[in-house]
């Protein structure tokens, strides 16, 4: 274990002294304190990993001390040594979120041993509580636990970091700008991540805004500047609706890719370039090649590894997670309370096919939160078109076994179970019991799925 800052605090100097001398030859830095209120100093000062306190001090005792920290928000573990006639205090203090009591005299043994205890206690806790926000978040920026998304993290995980072409393809408002983002936050290319949306810029001024130009290189340009590519060198450059590029601007980006030299418009030199493009479409790129506004050649440079976002309708598990997150987000712009989402508006999102993605949802959501003055989004906050949505079974999950979908129960039966179990946790707040009534399995059948399905 390394070094951890533990804090005694005790109004005896000889007992601190003495707890101190015992602690150092583990490898803890140790510092003492004479009473609570020296203790909430030195903690201002800078923060601790345990602390260690008697009960009763002058000035502010232990208990107080607790309470100062607990209501601070600060968690640091606290264990408290307590002589026999207190243990009723020392019970009180686990109540109010002690990790140990160690009752006097003791060993110093004794002391060590719960020290070491707490310790990896909280690393564990730590650990768990990054797992559990990992879970139920997704990565990155991204909300989502479905399976489509799991498999979608793995593959930027492992692609993200090299320095491979990228080619996101999908559907409006699936997140392929974010996609894009986060393959250069996780690229650890220093330079920097340069958007450019082809289907943005007239063709004319799009060579230039790639290549740059020197002054004079074409009428109106009055003074030297600098390409997207050349920018971006070192990081990211993001050509997002590749497909609208002209023909002839994809066979000189891909010169470029091969050379890896850039010429800026009407200078006569070439200047090195370290580039990683990743490009993004949402047509199928298959049929763009096809009707010739896509260059092969380019394509099979960009497509080394493809990235396929799915669409909001293949993953109904992450709706209910999904529109939480963006009602909070919009609540806290607007300066409201969080309004909880109510079964019904639920029923009505999942059911919806989600032509517009997750930028759909986001937008809804931003209405609700705006048109919901009480504490429950209900299905009259939602757009009428929603009223209308047909039970997602009919549309949004095909028939298993309609196309050449796996036809394995167990895989259907743990999509299904996934997606109830996210829903009753999120209509529950987290709650576990809560969530198990819904379902109505027991609590213990709940925490086994949990595990089981890496969902706590
Ligand atoms: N998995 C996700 N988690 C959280 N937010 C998401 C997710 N996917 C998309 N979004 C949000 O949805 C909105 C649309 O995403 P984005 O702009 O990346 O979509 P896009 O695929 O580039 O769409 P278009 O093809 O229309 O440009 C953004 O606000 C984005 O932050
Ligand atoms: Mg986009």
């Amino acid at each position: 274990m390394s070094a951890k800052r533990i804090l005694v605090v005790d109004n005896e100097a000889k007992m601190r002294r003495l707890l101190e001398l015992s602690l150092r030859p583990m490898g803890h830095d140790v510092a003492q304190a004479a009473d609570g209120e020296e203790a909430l100093a030195a903690i201002d000062r800078s923060p601790f990993d345990l602390v260690l306190t008697d009960l009763r001090m002058p000035r502010m005792d232990g208990i107080a001390l607790l309470g100062a920290l607990r209501e601070r928000g600060d968690d640091v573990p606290v264990i408290v040594m307590t002589a026999y006639g207190t243990i009723e205090t020392a019970v009180a203090a686990m109540k109010l979120g002690a990790a140990d009591y160690i009752i006097r005299p003791f060993e110093m043994e004794t002391i060590e041993m719960a020290v070491t205890r707490v310790l990896a206690m909280q690393a564990v806790e730590r650990e768990n509580r990054f797992l559990k926000e990992e879970l139920s978040r997704g990565w990155g920026d991204f909300i989502g636990v479905s399976e489509p998304m799991q498999a979608l993290y793995q593959l930027l995980k492992r692609a993200a970091p090299t320095r491979s072409n990228m080619l996101i393809v999908g559907e409006t408002g699936t997140g392929k700008e974010l996609v894009a983002r986060a393959i250069h936050a996780a690229s650890g290319r220093a330079g920097l991540f340069v958007p450019i949306n082809c289907a943005a810029i007239p063709t004319d001024l799009l060579e230039s805004e790639l290549f740059g130009h020197i002054k004079g290189a074409f009428t109106g340009a009055l003074r030297d500047r600098l390409g997207k590519c050349e920018l971006s060198s070192g990081g990211t450059i993001f050509l997002d609706e590749i497909t609208e590029m002209p023909v002839h601007l994809q066979a000189k980006l891909l010169r470029v890719l091969q050379e890896g030299t850039i010429e800026r418009l009407g200078a006569n030199v070439l200047t090195p370039v370290d580039l990683r493009v990743v490009a993004a479409t949402n047509r199928d790129p298959g049929q763009m090649m096809e009707a010739g506004v896509l260059r092969r050649d380019l394509y099979f440079r960009l497509n080394v590894v493809r990235v396929d976002v799915p669409l909001l309708r293949d993953r109904h598990g992450d709706i209910p997670l999904l529109a939480s997150h963006f009602l909070h987000k919009y609540s806290l712009e607007l300066g409201r309370a969080t309004p909880r989402l109510g079964s019904g508006a639920l029923q009505r999102l999942e059911a919806y096919a989600w032509p517009g993605n997750v930028r759909e949802l986001e937008n809804l959501m931003e209405r609700a939160a705006v048109l919901c003055r009480g504490d429950e989004v209900t299905p009259e906050h939602l757009p009428a078109e929603l009223a209308h949505a047909e039970p997602a079974a009919s549309h949004a999950t095909p028939a298993p076994g309609a196309s050449d979908e796996s036809l394995s129960m167990k895989d259907h039966v743990e999509t299904l179970e996934r997606r109830l179990i996210a829903g009753a946790l999120q209509r529950s707040d987290n709650n576990k019991a809560a969530a198990a009534r819904l379902l109505e399995i027991s609590e213990r059948a709940l925490w086994y799925k949990l595990k089981r399905y890496r969902l706590h």
